[in-house]
């Protein structure tokens, strides 16, 4: 029986392409450590007349969500999600939050009991009734395995041309946390972890609803002063709301890569800032925005915002949340973006 650990990377869009690409490459590295097959589940989609599976098993790149990019050799794209992940001994989860559900359902008893797992999944999942639940909660819950988080200031283009970035892993087994560094980790990708699990990941799903508002006052037409204003009441923000929701929660994971590094990096260049700006200028709806601009992904800021503003109505502390409130409420079409204005100004912070 083989001591080296098989990977299986769940996901192939953008950033789930992006980091094969680097899982792929370390394998080779590590190979006393790890099996040198990666295999990446890839929801089937036809090209042109062509399954896009076989386009990335025959070119090794995925010409959908990372044109132009080659993907080594040992990355296998297989479009059945069981085939991909059994044998596995570490499960990497990288797909929009919104079908994590329906593919741990598909997994359950179909994996090693001893695996662990990474999610590198932004945004919290709905929990029906209102609320949200952590998506590393949730899989842990439905699959029964240890799973870290990785979060980061890495946009997926810039991370899949190689520039330098950090990024945080949050493990509560350092064991563990050691072997995804070294899964992850190269010369222009600098891996710190952390144990502070669920911070991390709660630094990854809040910074979206702040880049939504970053988006407007850029749709606006404010500067760089007024960006600069709602991203550090955006962060104190997300701490209050992690002290509240998480106690336990670590000021200096928040000083981390997934905390105001992902946060600046969200508000200068995502694609949450970007749809958010292009909704106040265009007065279009967010929804049609999307059509429009992402070609298939999905903005994670407004259901973001809507999750989070359940759960601070529930406990009636809206009021304490005013960047986070109003930002949501002009996603909804309730409040003008020129509104957002008024409640930075207003904002307790400066009161
Ligand atoms: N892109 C980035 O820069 C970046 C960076 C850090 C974290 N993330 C996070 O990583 C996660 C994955 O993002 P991404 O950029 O790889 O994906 P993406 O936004 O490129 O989304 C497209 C992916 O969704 C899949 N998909 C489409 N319809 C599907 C369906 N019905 N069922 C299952 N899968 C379907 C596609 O096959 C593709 O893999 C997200 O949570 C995102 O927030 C992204």
């Amino acid at each position: 029986m083989s001591l080296k650990k098989k990977i299986c990377v769940v996901g192939s869009g953008n950033w789930g392409s992006t980091i094969a690409k680097i899982v792929g490459h370390n394998v080779v590295k590590y190979n006393e450590q790890f099996e040198s097959q990666v295999s990446m589940w890839v929801f089937e989609e036809m090209i042109d007349g062509k399954k896009l599976t076989e386009i990335i098993n025959e070119t090794h790149e995925n010409v959908k969500y990372l044109p132009n990019h080659k993907l080594p050799t040992n990355v296998i794209a297989i479009p059945d999600v069981v085939e991909a992940a059994k044998d596995a001994d570490i499960l990497i989860f990288v797909i929009p939050h919104q079908f994590i559900t329906r593919i741990c359902e598909q997994l359950v008893g179909n994996i090693k009991a001893t695996a662990f797992g990474l999610s590198l999944i932004k945004g919290f999942l709905p929990v029906p009734g209102g609320g949200i639940e952590l998506i590393s909660h949730a899989i842990n819950k439905k699959l029964n395995i240890p799973i870290a988080v990785l979060m980061g200031a890495n946009l997926a283009p810039e991370v899949a041309d190689e520039k330098f970035c950090e990024t945080t892993i949050g493990a509560a087994s350092l064991e563990n946390g050691n072997v995804l560094r070294d899964i992850i980790q190269t010369e222009y990708f600098r891996v710190v972890v952390v144990n502070d699990v669920e911070a991390v990941e709660m630094c990854g799903a809040l910074k979206n609803i702040v880049a939504c508002g970053a988006g407007f006052v850029d749709g606006l037409g404010y500067g760089d002063n007024t960006k600069a204003a709602v991203i550090r009441l955006g962060l104190m923000e997300m701490i209050k709301f992690a002290e509240l929701f998480y106690p336990g929660s670590k000021l200096s994971t928040f000083f981390e890569s997934c905390g105001v590094a992902d946060l600046i990096t969200t508000c200068y260049g995502g694609r949450n800032r970007r749809v958010s700006e292009a909704f106040v200028k265009s007065k279009k709806s967010i929804a049609e925005l999307e059509k429009e601009m992402l070609n298939g992904q999905q903005l994670q800021g407004p259901a973001t915002a809507e999750e989070v503003n359940f759960m601070l109505k529930a406990k009636g502390i809206e009021d304490k949340f005013p960047l986070f409130t109003a930002i949501h409420r002009i996603c909804l079409g309730e409040l003008s973006p020129e509104q957002m204005v008024d409640c930075i100004r207003n904002h307790p912070e400066h009161m």
